[in-house]
């Protein structure tokens, strides 16, 4: 469960924020500033603080560093206090919250930050051995590459290294080089100016910037076009980049870490990797087993999956039976570290009674083994998680105000029929459209209402 901050008054909008997080789960604890705020840190820890931009935000931060109070900070305001929120972020704030807050942000916010990364499970003397050497690389700030199959944990284990590394407090930015065609993968890695090609509306920060004082995973890199494999070789060589349609080059502090599940010295020698990042890359590279090579690791993952489903699903944690274990140890996981999570998980839905047998474990068919060099292999689809509801932890007459527009604009403004939707008088509607345009809102016109806009030129 979040510890959550809460550094201003709960008079005003925060106080909203902080209904919102207390429907969601989060533990409160609130401070009239930020010299209060700082000895509740002390006193208590938090996992996320929400402070109001108005207070000494950079104050604070610092103080924090220098006693080793490590949670991250995010700025709360109304949006019109741009410049507020600038300092802010320049100050060390991981994020800018606008005001009156969004109840899907602040769902978001909290679960990022009591979701701190999942310690890699290791147990499997393969893997204690690599996780050994991962830690002691971490503190280095040389790229590794990571090899392995699909689904062995290769982003868990670049997220632990950043972890563990000097660069901790600093953004973990990954990026997926397969998922995107090359033009656009490149202006995601470096950025743009505006007007840099067709559609660049507006200056954007590539993935490199974002991960400055960081780390950047470049994931499947191994499909990257060799255009864009000298771009990053240059990036790691002169520490520096390129934003597309930019005027000079900008420096970058960043970490780089590569995941491939390809043979890369195979793609070298067929002409398909450039040999020269490869071997910049792979000065030192960390290749994870797959499950099937590490049975040690399947019941601790096993039950470190079923513990946490079990805890999304807000059921009790329960026991495998032996018929179960002897299951799950039989198989060979194609699709390893994914395969297991994915199994459990159903599991968890499935089972009934207090404990899980072999009966609720539904396992693929005993596929072929994979190779390094075979294509990601598919896995069945997550069940779908269950819908949070949106509206917990809102006001009342913030969601009546949201869904009278609402209606209205479904209705093209026609107020009769709103008002028979809505299940309301029209005057009470009317009344309602009345005091929300006095508030400001925008309220959908009546039909056949001419709006400036609409009206004949000159
Ligand atoms: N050692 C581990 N401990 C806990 N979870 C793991 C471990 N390895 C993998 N996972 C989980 O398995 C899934 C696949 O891991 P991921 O890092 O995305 O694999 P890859 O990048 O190699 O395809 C993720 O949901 C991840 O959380
Ligand atoms: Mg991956």
């Amino acid at each position: 469960m979040a510890r959550l901050l809460i550094i201003g008054s709960l008079e005003a909008e925060l106080g909203q924020a902080a209904r919102i997080a207390m429907a969601r789960g989060a533990r409160l604890d609130s401070a009239e500033g930020v010299t209060a705020g700082l000895a509740r840190l002390r006193a208590e820890g938090a996992d996320l603080i929400l402070c109001d931009v108005l207070f000494d935000i950079g104050w604070l931060l610092q103080a924090m560093v220098a006693e080793r109070i490590h949670c991250p900070l995010v700025a709360c305001g109304r949006t019109s206090d741009a410049e507020a929120a600038v300092r802010a972020i320049r100050a060390g704030a991981r994020d800018f919250l606008p005001l009156p807050a969004e109840p899907d942000l602040i769902a978001a916010m909290l679960e990022a930050a009591s979701a701190e990364p999942d310690a890699p499970v290791h147990r499997d003397a393969a893997m204690v051995q690599l996780m050994e050497r991962a830690t002691t690389l971490a503190r280095a700030d040389a790229s590794l590459l990571i090899t392995g199959e699909s689904g062995t944990g290769k982003e868990v284990l670049a997220r632990h290294i950043h972890a563990s590394s000097r660069r901790f407090r600093g953004a973990f930015v990954a990026l997926n080089c397969a998922a995107l065609p090359e033009t656009l993968l490149e202006s995601e890695l470096f950025g743009h100016e505006k007007g840099a090609f067709s559609g660049a509306v507006a200056m954007r920060r590539g993935k490199f910037e974002q991960a400055e004082g960081g780390t950047l995973l470049l994931d499947e890199i191994g499909e990257m076009d060799p255009r864009l494999q000298a771009k990053i070789l240059r990036a790691i060589q002169e520490r520096e980049i390129d934003r597309l349609g930019g005027a000079g080059p900008v420096r970058i502090d960043v970490r780089i870490l590569a995941a491939t599940n390809r043979d890369l010295a195979r793609e070298v020698a067929a002409g398909r990797f450039r040999e020269d990042l490869y071997f910049r890359l792979n000065v030192v590279s960390l290749r994870i087993p797959p499950l099937r090579e590490r049975s040690g690791d399947i019941l601790p993952l096993a039950e470190h999956f079923s513990e946490r489903y079990a805890r999304a699903n807000g059921a009790p944690r329960r026991d495998f039976t032996p018929d179960a274990h002897a299951l799950l140890l039989a198989h060979d996981w194609p699709g390893n570290v994914r395969e297991l999570e994915n199994a459990i998980h159903r599991a968890v839905l499935l089972a009934e009674g207090d404990v899980i047998g072999a009966d609720a474990i539904e396992l693929s068919a005993r596929a072929p083994r994979l190779d390094a060099a075979t294509p990601q292999v598919v896995v069945p689809p997550r069940p779908m998680q269950k819908p949070v509801t949106a509206l917990v932890g809102r006001r009342m007459e913030d969601v009546e105000r949201e869904l009278i527009i609402e209606t209205l604009s479904h209705c093209l403004g026609n107020r009769t029929r709103a008002a028979e939707l809505l299940g309301i008088s029209i005057r009470t509607l009317r009344n309602k459209l009345q005091e929300y345009r006095s508030h400001g809102v925008a309220v959908p016109p009546a039909p056949g209402t001419v709006m400036p806009e609409h009206l004949p030129a000159g």
